[in-house]
């Protein structure tokens, strides 16, 4: 029986196209400041979908994130919220950048909780960066209301949620900037890649010269920067990749309401992200599992069926976090961290594989939750 993997890339022949093109035309990359024809073709589909001014591609999420918090003019001093119930690399920029990282507890879908931001926010807080975890998009008004205020920033980690929308708009548009990432398992992808949305003229600016050494002619740095570039043939991909998005989206969406279908009797396992105002991308059909986690976890694996759990540890309970000093309690997220588990729904998985996985759920999860 074949192994149902959690994601997979979709690739076909006009990716092929379009890589072998690259290949053919001998211009592997392009060190400008606006970048080669296949970077501006995929800025230009994603400026398209968000509807925002700006988009700058780079060459992988943390790159996105990184050159967003340096464009934003995070530094040494400066305090960065953050969730602690997400990938790494949210937190591990704000070091990058000599700041350091405060992190804030989560809500039950598993986003950051807006209501604690104004306790958790100094004299030194910079910025917030919320992530749409799963591809579920965060309280983003009550988060920009709560920063506003305190005039702190806000820079969306967005990684996750490409296509998702939150009262009509795109995740990654809802704030000052949005941070992509086209990683080989993501709802779009070109194997490493990432982007910066913006509507403000200075920060793209700056993300620009971040992307490239901060040079505009060649060999005149005004800005820290570094080679942060989208080689030609991943930004190829990523624009035909951008032209099936919502095909992609389309599909995974009918597999979680066939699972949510198919698994609404099921006592002990919550679905928690399905509020009416926003859509979520599906990135990960992730539910709650009332106990027992890792045992339906193990049965699953071992029926070929590949679900994960994402993020058994949170940012500030990993070794680095523990020795730089954080040990607060964060209540909800180590909850999350201990009862999430998350099923494949990935657009090339057909109905016979989903009906896999559903059989397979209840079959695991049957007597232990
Ligand atoms: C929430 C989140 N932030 C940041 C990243 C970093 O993206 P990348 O792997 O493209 O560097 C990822 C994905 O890997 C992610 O899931």
């Amino acid at each position: 029986m074949d192994f149902i993997p959690i994601n997979v890339p979709a690739m076909g022949e006009e990716e092929k196209k379009a890589a072998l093109s690259v290949i053919e035309s001998g211009l592997l990359t392009d060190s400008s400041y606006e970048g080669g024809k296949w970077v501006k073709s995929f800025e230009r589909k994603m400026r398209d979908l968000l509807n925002v001014k700006h988009v700058i591609a780079v060459n992988s999420g943390t790159a996105a994130l990184h050159a967003a918090l340096l464009a934003a003019g995070v530094g040494p001093g400066d305090e960065v919220l953050v969730p602690s119930f997400t990938f790494v690399a949210t937190a591990n920029v704000v070091l990058a950048c000599g700041a350091k990282p405060v992190f804030v507890d989560t809500k039950g879908d598993y986003n950051i909780d807006p209501a604690l931001l104004r306790g958790a926010m100094t004299k030194r807080t910079k910025a917030v960066i919320p992530v749409h975890l799963y591809g579920y998009p965060a309280d983003m008004d009550e988060i920009r209301e709560a920063a506003t205020r305190k005039s702190v920033r806000v820079i969306e980690d967005a990684a996750e949620s490409l296509g998702a929308e939150y009262r009509g708009r795109q995740t990654g548009s809802l704030s000052e900037e949005g941070c992509f990432s086209m990683y080989a398992t993501k709802v779009a992808t070109s194997g490493e890649g990432g982007a910066v949305s913006t509507d403000d003229d200075e920060l793209a600016d700056r993300v620009r010269l971040v992307r490239n050494h901060g040079m505009v002619h060649g060999y005149d740095t005004r800005h820290l920067g570094f080679n942060y570039r989208l080689p030609e043939m991943a930004a190829a991909i990523a624009s035909v990749q951008m032209d099936r998005l919502p095909q992609f989206l389309k599909k995974r969406a009918s597999n979680v309401k066939f699972l949510r279908e198919r698994l609404t009797s099921v006592p002990g396992a919550t679905f928690t992200q399905d509020a009416g105002d926003r859509t979520h991308s599906n990135y990960l059909h992730t539910l709650f599992l009332r106990r027992n986690r890792d045992k339906v976890l193990a049965k699953l694996n071992a029926a070929g069926i590949g679900a994960a759990v994402y993020f058994k540890t949170p940012v500030h309970r990993t070794p680095l976090y523990a020795k730089l000093g954080y040990a607060k309690e964060l209540r909800q997220t180590q909850s999350a961290s201990e009862h999430v588990l998350s099923l494949p729904v990935h657009p090339k998985l057909g109905e016979e594989e989903m009906d896999r996985v559903a059989r397979g759920f209840v079959a695991a999860a049957d007597g232990l939750l």
